[in-house]
């Protein structure tokens, strides 16, 4: 962290906690990152093992992760250095609070949320970081046709990510098949978690979909006034 921590990580004014984020904070992309590009977003971005993969692989392209837990930023410094990753911030925050104080409406190319936590019991369903509030957040932060990337490995947060993204109007699938997932996304690396997920026999689920704000309402009107 302390060698590291220079390079990569991105202070940003605090709230009343460590990990939340003053209202009306803004990022000045063009200091951090020294031009503007377009620019994705990873929510738990853990030990940095999908931004140090796909971002040294796009150098047009400027990438920020959002983590708090402090052992897992440490790492993902490390393997961004590693693999040297200039295009790439981390900001020790709450991705929610950083998304929605830090990052303007339509400034978003991607954002990406990979093996969120699955948060299990019934009870717990309202810590999931994939919500509506969160897809309400996605569709204005990200630009018209700009892509939100998931995957997990827990069937039961699938089917939901599924209800919450098709509940938000701004929000449409890309590539969805007959069971409502996308195919794998190339470019996604494995993971401890999904390696994890993998050897316990589950299935992993991908998801993309686009940001269709001020687009979609028509579109999806069957002539009887139902959704598709
Ligand atoms: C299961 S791990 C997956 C990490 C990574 N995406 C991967 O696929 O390897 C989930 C990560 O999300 C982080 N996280 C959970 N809630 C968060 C939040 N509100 N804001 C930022 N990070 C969060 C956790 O600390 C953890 O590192």
């Amino acid at each position: 962290m302390a060698r590291l921590a220079g390079r990569y990580l991105v202070e940003v004014p605090h709230d009343t906690t460590t990990t939340s984020v003053a209202p009306g904070s803004h990022l000045d992309l063009e200091r951090i990152f020294g031009r503007r590009a377009p620019l994705t977003v990873e929510i738990g971005s853990g030990s940095g093992d999908v931004l140090a993969s796909v971002a040294p692989a796009h150098p047009e392209r400027d990438f920020i992760g959002f983590e708090v837990y402090l052992p897992s930023v440490a790492s993902s410094l490390t393997s961004l250095d590693r693999a040297g990753a200039d295009n790439v911030r981390i900001i020790v925050a709450d991705a929610a609070a950083g998304l929605e104080h830090l990052i303007g409406p339509g400034e978003l190319d991607e954002l990406w949320t990979f093996f969120a936590d699955p948060w299990h019991k019934k009870r717990h369903h309202k810590r999931r970081i994939v919500n509506p509030d969160m897809a309400r957040l996605a569709a204005s932060r990200l630009r018209p046709g700009g892509l939100w990337r998931l995957a997990t490995d827990w069937q039961d947060y699938a089917w939901w990510m599924l209800d919450v993204l098709a509940a938000e109007p701004g929000l449409e699938p890309v590539d969805a098949g007959p069971d409502g997932f996308a195919p794998r996304w190339q470019e996604r690396p494995l993971t401890r978690y999904e390696n994890k997920g993998l050897l316990a026999g589950r299935a992993v689920r991908d998801l993309t979909w686009r940001c269709v704000r001020g687009q979609r309402a028509d579109s999806l009107q069957t002539p009887d006034g139902s959704r598709r």
